[in-house]
Order: structure tokens, then sequence, then C-alpha cells
């Protein structure tokens, strides 16, 4: 039957690139891998979790990120081995920290997660450039909105989840985080993020992993270039994984 498909396939011109596709995420697809992970039954109810709190915030259109979520998870689970807490920047309507919460039971932690957003989209400052302002506005226009309730109700049984509310980084200052285990950050914009890299790098455990979302998104460049000059300055290199994310290792 394989070698018929294989043949029809041919004989109808499938490019040898579709063909064998296990797996068609946002924005990448495997052929031929294991992808077991996706019917676990732990990440399976994880994902449904966080897709169901996330319809509002997605319009009903919530991307297949289950695989940046499996990554997500796979670094929140190393850092519950690590002294410190969990800290996301740019939550949205939290995709990846719900799934995170779900999967690792996190209300049992001994641990806090904090959540830091303005719930209300990325705020424009003098100092983006133009493409910047563009990438911005366009999120701001399409996809965010007041979020806050949503997400407070999404996170209303975990007593150590905290909302921190306000423009990064100076809603750094609102806070008091001794040690932190993971990091998963997602501003869109460079500075942002380069800013709240710079502030907390001195606090986050050894062997802790940071999440870049946007890392290797084309059209997203400038957190490309900020991100590897800070990973040079630390001696240390990202791993671009095929999502678009990459992984830094402190
Ligand atoms: C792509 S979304 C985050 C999605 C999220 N990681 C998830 O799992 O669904 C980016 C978020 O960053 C927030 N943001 C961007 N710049 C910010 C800043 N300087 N301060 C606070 N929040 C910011 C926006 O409000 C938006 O909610």
């Amino acid at each position: 039957m394989k070698k018929y498909i294989k043949k029809l396939s041919k004989f109808l011109g499938v490019k040898e690139s579709l063909r064998n596709v296990t797996y068609k995420g946002t924005g990448f697809a495997v052929r031929n891998k294991n992808i077991s992970f996706m019917q676990d039954a732990d990440f399976v109810d994880a994902w449904n979790y966080s897709l169901s709190r996330n319809k509002e915030g997605w319009k009903n259109n919530v991307p297949d990120f289950r695989w940046q979520a499996h990554l997500a998870c796979f670094a929140a689970k190393h850092g519950l081995t690590l002294e410190g807490d969990f800290v996301e920047f740019g939550v949205h309507t939290a995709l990846l920290s719900s799934t995170i919460c779900k999967y690792l039971n996190f209300e049992k932690e001994n641990k806090k997660f904090y959540l830091f957003d303005t719930y209300e989209g990325i705020p424009i400052s003098k100092n983006m450039t133009n493409s910047e302002i563009k990438i911005a506005e366009h999120h701001n226009n399409h996809t965010y909105f007041d979020c806050y309730h949503l997400v407070k109700e999404t996170f209303s049984k975990y007593e150590n989840v905290e909302m921190v509310k306000g423009m990064l980084p100076k809603s750094l200052e609102d806070v008091e985080i001794k040690k932190i285990a993971y990091v998963s950050i997602d501003l869109n914009n460079a500075q942002y993020e380069k800013d709240v890299i710079e502030s907390i790098w001195d606090k986050i455990t050894p062997s802790a992993m940071i999440v870049i979302d946007d890392y290797a998104y084309k059209g997203h460049e400038d957190q490309y270039a900020m991100w590897n000059a800070f990973a040079q300055s630390k001696s240390k290199m990202i791993y671009t994984v095929p999502t678009g994310q990459g992984i830094l290792i402190k």
C-alpha cells in the first residue's frame, strides 16, 4: 500500500518534500518522525485545557502550537529540578503558560509562576524602529485586547501563579523575584526583550532554560540579532528550533 501511494504521488507530481509528512505544525512540518508526545495523555489534557482557554484570545482560530508548547513543558519541567521561580514575559491569553501549569500540576509545586504583560498589547515607544512599530501596530490592531480578566479566570485555581500587569521592563520592579528556574520570553520586540534579559540574567539559576518564542521567525530579524549578540556576550549560543523558537541555557 505504502509503495502504491509513493508511486501514485510520484505520478501525480506530489513533491518529495510533501510525501510522508507526519505532522504539519504552524510554520513547519516533519517527515518520518516519532511524535508520540502529542498522544501523551497528560499533554493532551494540558493542550486541550489551553485550547479551551485561548479561543477568545485567538478569535476561535488558535494556532497549532503543540510542538512549541511541548518545548515549553520540557524546559519548565527541567526548571522544577532547579532553585527558583518561573517567569513568562508576554502572556496574551496564555497559550504556553496554561499548558505548562496543567501539564505540571503546577498548583502543587512550591514555586511561583510570574506572568508579565500589559494584558492590552505591545506598548509603542519612541525608541522603536519603524519595522517594530509596524509589527506592534499590526498585532495590537488584530490580536491584542484587554484580556486581564480572561487570563485571571484561566489561572483561578493556581494560587501560586501571579499576573504582573504593566509595561516591561518597569513592571519587573513590582515583584521581588530572587531566583529564576524557567524563562519564556515573547514580547515581539527586540528592545523590550533585551531590557528584560539584561535585568534578570543574574537571577537565572545555572542550567535553567530560556525559551525565546520569535527567535528564528522571518520578519523578526531585530530580535534574532539582539539575542545572538546577547548570547555571545555570555559565551553562549542559541539552539534554533524548527518551530522558530530559540533555546538558550544559562
Ligand atoms: C505574542 S504575545 C504572547 C503570547 C504568549 N506567549 C502565549 O503563550 O500565548 C506578546 C505579548 O507581549 C505583550 N507585550 C509586548 N511588549 C510588552 C511590554 N513592553 N510590556 C508588557 N507586555 C508586553 C503583549 O501585550 C502581548 O500580550
